[in-house]
């Protein structure tokens, strides 16, 4: 490593700012001074249907950034191995550098959402047990469903880290669902992405925040996340707004 942790977070992020590796829908991804660290920096755009929807939510890269700092944090508090390392100057992340798996992890206590079209269950009711999918990263192919058999043909990764991978989606969503309910809000499914660090451990990455979650009022059942842009609900950048107020104002 070229540069420490340290050095990197005391300096403005222009100064360390490097490539552009990775232009996602939502994030962008640069190179640092340091081989093992990266800058991730939480934009404004918004996609919806593996990109078919575009558009932009005022302050979204903002409260998206606070929300998933504030929740990374957590679960780093928690135990649980992460590549978050520090939030810089609003929209930015330095994070661990990984190599990241071709998988989306979806776990869903509440159905919605595709699992409401899919299976013909109607949206609200909280499944007996909560259930765990697989998809493979890939928008052309509409991100399908993948088991774990797929997963070993496509050598997306090791069998020992699919069951890994499902371990540390459970706990994460023991530690959310409690940690969003002491917010007042239900966390009906979320998303999560997971990589390999370069010791070979097992590390989560990405983001966590009302794009790859539902959250809803536990009150008044209000959609407080990406839903409402995907379904032209109006009160989209206040959905956010209400809910980096409950999640990042640590005070
Ligand atoms: P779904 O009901 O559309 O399958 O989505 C389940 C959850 O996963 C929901 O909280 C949104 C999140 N998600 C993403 O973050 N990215 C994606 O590409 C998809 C399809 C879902
Ligand atoms: N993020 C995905 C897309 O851009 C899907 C979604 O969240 O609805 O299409």
């Amino acid at each position: 490593m070229v540069e420490g942790i340290s050095d990197l977070v005391s300096r403005p992020v222009e100064e360390i700012k490097g490539e552009l590796l990775h232009r996602g829908k939502a994030k962008e991804l640069y190179r640092t001074p340091s081989d093992d660290l990266l800058l991730m920096e939480f934009t404004d755009e918004a996609t919806a249907f593996d990109g078919d929807k575009k558009g932009t939510i005022g302050r979204k890269g903002f409260y998206n950034s606070h929300i998933s700092a504030a929740i990374f944090r957590y679960l780093g508090k928690c135990g649980l191995n992460t590549h978050f390392v520090e939030q810089m100057e609003n929209r930015y992340h330095l994070v661990r550098a990984l190599e990241m798996f071709e998988l989306e992890v979806v776990i869903r206590n509440v159905a919605a959402g595709s699992l409401v079209r899919r299976l013909g269950l109607e949206e609200g009711i909280e499944l007996s047990r909560p259930i765990l999918e697989f998809s493979y990263k890939d928008d052309d192919l509409g991100d399908p469903w993948l088991n774990r058999y797929h997963i070993r043909t496509l050598n997306l990764c090791t069998e020992e880290e699919v069951v890994r991978i499902e371990e540390d989606a459970w706990r994460i969503n023991a530690m959310l669902r409690d940690y969003f309910a002491e917010r007042k809000l239900v966390l009906v499914d979320f998303k999560l992405e997971f990589g390999r660090s370069s010791d070979g451990s097992l590390v989560l990455g990405d983001e966590i925040t009302p794009d790859t979650c539902r959250l809803w009022d536990m009150e008044s059942a209000e959609k407080l996340d990406k839903d409402r842009f995907r379904y032209d609900m109006g009160g989209i950048e206040d959905a956010y707004q209400e809910v980096y107020r409950r999640v990042a104002w640590e005070g």
